[in-house]
């Protein structure tokens, strides 16, 4: 039986909140009544998403480079203290690179494995504790196209979003007998900031709306039933599925 969550008052950490992607999560999971923890490493921008929230006093605003594991020490503290606890964690800051393969830097390559593979991997270790002992604990990691396809001169990306599905698998399983669901959005071109450094050859027009991935997101917060899902690909509507 498909069961809907009430999910006023339930807490949810979204990082890369002040823009794009993460900042639609957060608009569409605070009008459920959630309250958030907005992570990314510009203040302005999180306080803009707690104040287009329009319920600013229930958002923590926690500047924060996720990269970095004193910034991760500084989060759990706060979540512990504040929230007591969390029952959903949306893994959504990212970067893109478009580089040609030869050109790709070790230390851009580090950059980008660092913020898209092992912050992510390590928020969910670090909150599996708190997450169960949530009546609906998920975590929605936000994957790409680039996480199934190859693109030339987005090898690093590529890269580190096929990285990330693998540990979406892998802990999805480890974890779904503690009633723990983990999931996998995967979109094709979203209209955002980062569209335009991933892929400056695309024109807006047929982009993906970041209120679209936000409502499957909400969905998917919101939903349990007996199947279990796992992975969600969105493909721009200008393109044909199955690509
Ligand atoms: N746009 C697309 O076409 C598309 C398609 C598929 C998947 N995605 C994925 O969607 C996610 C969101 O991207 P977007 O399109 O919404 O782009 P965006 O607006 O550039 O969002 C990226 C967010 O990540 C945050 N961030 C970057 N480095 C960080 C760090 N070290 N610590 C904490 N936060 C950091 C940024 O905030 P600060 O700069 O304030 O830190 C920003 O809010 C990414 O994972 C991306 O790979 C995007």
């Amino acid at each position: 039986m498909l069961k809907t969550i009430d999910l006023n008052g339930k807490r949810a950490l979204i990082t890369g909140a002040g823009s794009g992607i993460g900042r639609a999560i957060a608009l569409r999971l605070a009008e459920e009544g959630m309250k958030l923890a907005l992570v990314g490493r510009n203040a302005e921008k999180l306080m803009r998403t707690a104040a287009l929230t329009g319920r600013p006093l229930d958002m923590l605003v926690l500047p924060t480079d996720i990269t970095q594991s004193s910034g991760i020490e500084d989060i759990m503290h706060i979540l512990e203290g504040h929230f007591k606890g969390l029952d959903v964690l949306v893994n959504n800051a990212g970067m893109a690179l478009n580089c040609p393969f030869e050109q790709t830097g070790e230390a851009e390559f580090d950059r980008i494995m660092a913020l898209n593979v092992k912050a992510p991997f390590i928020l969910c270790q670090r909150t599996l504790k708190l997450l169960r002992q949530s009546e609906c604990p998920t975590i929605i990691n936000i994957g790409s196209v680039v996480s199934h396809l190859g693109y030339v001169q987005q090898a690093a990306y590529a890269a580190s979003k096929h990285a990330l599905l693998g540990m979406t698998k892998a802990l999805a399983k480890e974890v779904y007998h503690e009633g723990i669901r983990v999931h996998m959005i995967s979109p094709g071109g979203v209209y955002t900031d980062m569209i335009a450094i991933a892929r400056p050859d695309l024109s807006p027009e047929g982009m993906i709306a970041p209120e679209e991935v936000a409502e499957l997101a909400a969905w998917l917060v919101a939903h349990r039933g007996n199947a279990v899902v796992d992975e969600i690909r969105l493909h721009r509507v200008n393109k044909e599925p199955f690509q």
